[in-house]
């Protein structure tokens, strides 16, 4: 059988950093520094903060770039008294394409589980934009041999639901916690082997043709230095970023791999 051909994406989550105008500065300057080409081969997206989206719709509208903007979260109705919350429906209003469902942050700081991720994760579907679903486990979860069975739990909880078509279209980040923001990058090896993983997880869940489909992003300190190494395995088809996605020319080089 021909290898599938996915399209790579790599995807920056500023998490709680950059202004909006920090952050029309900081889009200006990666456009500058990518080749108008690159976006060919890869899909790039920026996950700013919900203060940022407007202005930088509108930045990437005037200015026809290629960069797709996302979310890191949103709600799962369309509204209600849901104080601090932002819907699904209001993303898609700003042209928002992908939105991060279920990330470590979210699901430790705050509680998110996974019955409300997979809300989420339909909310995204249901208004026509792309979750990106994190899984990950932790550094005790791996020590005692835990971290197979929680990120096919994470993963078949989040796609409850999702008609195989949906999840062939949908992209999964294989996030270790351990590895977040901490500098540790899993080796490559130990990355495709979870990341493979989840690809039978999904094809467990919503069979082949969804399997093949899917795009699994790898995370946790990925830099320029280590993009490529862990980009050649057969099961990564990109990348969530955060530190590294914070500075132009750093993310400009994660993303020229
Ligand atoms: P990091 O974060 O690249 O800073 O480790 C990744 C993430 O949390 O998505």
């Amino acid at each position: 059988m021909a290898t599938p051909k996915r399209t790579p994406l790599i995807s920056g989550n500023w998490k709680m950093h950059h202004d909006h105008l920090e952050a029309i500065r900081m889009i200006q300057k990666l456009v500058f520094r990518l080749p108008v080409e690159i976006y060919k081969t890869v899909d790039v997206s920026i996950h700013p903060p919900f203060t940022d989206l407007r202005a930088l719709q509108t930045l990437i509208d005037v200015d026809q770039m290629s960069i797709l903007l996302g979310a890191q979260h949103c709600h799962f109705e369309d509204k209600g008294a849901y104080t601090g919350e932002v819907s699904a429906a209001f993303l898609k209003k700003l042209n928002v394409s992908l939105v991060i469902a279920g990330h470590s942050e979210r699901r430790e700081i705050f509680g998110e589980d996974d019955d409300m991720v997979n809300k989420k994760v339909l909310a995204i579907l249901k208004h026509e934009m792309t979750p990106i679903l994190c899984c990950g486990e932790t550094l005790h979860e791996r020590e005692a041999g835990g971290a197979d069975e929680k990120v096919q739990r994470q993963v078949a909880a989040g796609l409850a639901g999702v008609s195989p078509a949906d999840v062939a279209r949908l992209v999964i980040a294989y996030e270790p916690i351990w590895a977040i923001g901490t500098g540790k990058t899993a080796t490559s090896e130990d990355a495709q082997a979870m990341c493979r993983v989840v690809r039978d997880t999904v094809k467990d869940v919503a069979g082949a043709e969804a399997a093949t489909g899917i795009r699994i992003q790898y995370g946790g300190s990925v830099k320029s230095s280590n993009i490529a190494e862990l980009m050649a395995c057969p099961d990564i088809d990109g990348a969530l970023v955060g530190g590294a996605s914070l500075d132009a020319d750093e993310f400009a080089a994660v993303i020229s791999y």
